[in-house]
């Protein structure tokens, strides 16, 4: 089936590309904003007005920039592997699964933003600031794998 997709997109197969890469950029970019938002929120008083324009803007940020843009890299990611075969081969299966693994990542920090709106503060500050390593290590394989696709 997905051998009669491949060339599909034809010239717009650049387009496509492009657009992947700068959705991937609104996306780590998030990635990166929302737990630094939840290390400020968590040194609000809770129940304060200040703690609530945190929730605020962690919503907006997932509202506006998140969800949107992992939404796009993953159409446009799913057509350019569909457009080149790429689920046949090997740096793109660890990709993939790199990629399940930020995916997973992204749905934590939504679970974590809402326990945060409930009043729940789980992690400490030190603790968020380690996760937040998270997407730069990924972010280091998926280029190169994207890239050099080294097997
Ligand atoms: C969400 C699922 C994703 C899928 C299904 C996907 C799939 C693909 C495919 C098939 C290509 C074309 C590679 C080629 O043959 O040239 C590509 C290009 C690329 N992807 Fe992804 N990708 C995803 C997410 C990401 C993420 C999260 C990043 C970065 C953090 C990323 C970075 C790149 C880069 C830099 C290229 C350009 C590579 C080049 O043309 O030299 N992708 N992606």
């Amino acid at each position: 089936m997905t051998a009669a997709l491949i060339g599909l997109l034809g010239t717009a197969y650049l387009w496509v590309k492009a657009g992947h890469v700068i959705f991937v950029i609104f996306w780590m970019a998030g990635l990166f904003m929302l737990p630094r938002f939840f290390v400020y929120h968590q040194e609000s008083a809770p129940g304060s007005a200040e703690e609530a324009l945190w929730v605020e803007r962690e919503q907006r940020l997932l509202r506006i920039i998140l969800k949107p843009s992992i939404a796009i890299v993953w159409i446009f990611g799913l057509a350019l592997a569909l457009d080149t075969g790429a689920f046949a081969q090997g740096w793109f299966h660890l990709k993939f699964a790199v990629v399940l693994g930020l995916s997973a990542y992204h749905g934590w920090m939504v679970g974590y933003a809402r326990k945060l709106q409930a009043g729940e503060r789980r992690l400490s500050g030190r603790a968020l600031r380690l996760v937040n390593e998270v997407p730069g290590l990924a972010a280091v394989i998926i280029v190169i794998l994207a890239i050099i696709k080294p097997f």
